[in-house]
């Protein structure tokens, strides 16, 4: 029997680090990566039916409706390469609904993490934020600045990083937030967000290492 691969979900405020930690997580694991906002963010720039509608809720700093986000993820879900590699869910899900809707088909992670980091320094994350378009590498003008020239040329910036964005969107985090926990209370591990990348990723992959040796020593237990 294959061993089953790792699920996790991971959960935190608007720049929280969650991006970026995501992309640590890839690369050691091979997880499927799903990020609502980035699947939301394309289906805007490619102007589809769904990029039309979630828009303007986006740029509010509103969540977009329930139903259009839960469909992308289970359609995401479904695909063959999740059930090989694993997955890893970012930014889902958002509300109790969300939630419910993974629980009415089975679908739960083996741990739910929440990254914790101040409002101040939230903002200042957002502000500073610049992401390179061919790389999908996330930078920051001060924490992270880009290697060179060529990279700084081609950066961009969220529409929705602005000082009053980002406001609001903090705010429909707090708002939505703790709607989700009690979902997944067994499974839940808040980590300090406001940490160097490296020291907070070491503590994500120490807990994903002892999942994946819990799961192997069930196995051998069997
Ligand atoms: P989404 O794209 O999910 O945005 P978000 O939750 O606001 O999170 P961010 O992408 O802003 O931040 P992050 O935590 O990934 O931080 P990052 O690693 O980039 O959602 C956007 C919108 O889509 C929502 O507002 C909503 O409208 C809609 N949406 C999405 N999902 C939805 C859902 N499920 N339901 C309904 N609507 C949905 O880091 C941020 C910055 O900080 C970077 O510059 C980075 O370099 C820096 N940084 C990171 N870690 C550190 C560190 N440890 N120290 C110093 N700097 C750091």
């Amino acid at each position: 029997e294959e061993e089953a691969p790792l699920k996790v979900m991971i959960s935190g405020a608007p720049a929280s680090g969650k991006g970026t930690q995501c992309r640590m997580i890839v690369e050691k694991y091979g997880l499927v990566h799903i990020s609502t906002g980035d699947l939301l963010r394309s289906e805007v720039s490619s102007g589809t039916e769904i990029g039309k509608k979630a828009k303007e809720y986006m740029d509010n700093g509103m969540l977009v409706p329930d139903q259009v986000v839960t469909d992308m993820v289970v359609s995401r879900l479904s695909q063959p390469d999740v059930r090989e590699r694993g997955w890893l869910l970012d930014g889902y899900p958002r509300s109790y609904a969300q939630a419910q809707s993974l629980e009415s088909i089975n679908i739960r992670p083996d741990i739910f993490i929440v990254l914790e980091v101040p409002d101040d320094i939230l903002i200042d994350r957002c502000v500073g934020r610049r992401l390179d378009p061919e790389t999908g590498k996330i930078y920051h003008i001060k924490n992270f600045p880009p290697e060179n020239d060529e990279v700084s040329a081609r950066l961009l910036t969220r529409s929705d990083d602005t000082f009053e964005k980002v406001k609001s969107r903090l705010e429909t985090y707090k708002q939505n937030s703790e709607a989700v926990i009690p979902t997944y209370s067994d499974l839940l591990n808040q980590i300090d967000g406001n940490r160097q990348v490296e020291v907070v990723f070491n503590e994500i992959d120490s807990l994903l290492q002892k999942i994946c040796e819990d799961a192997s020593a069930n196995k051998l237990a069997k």
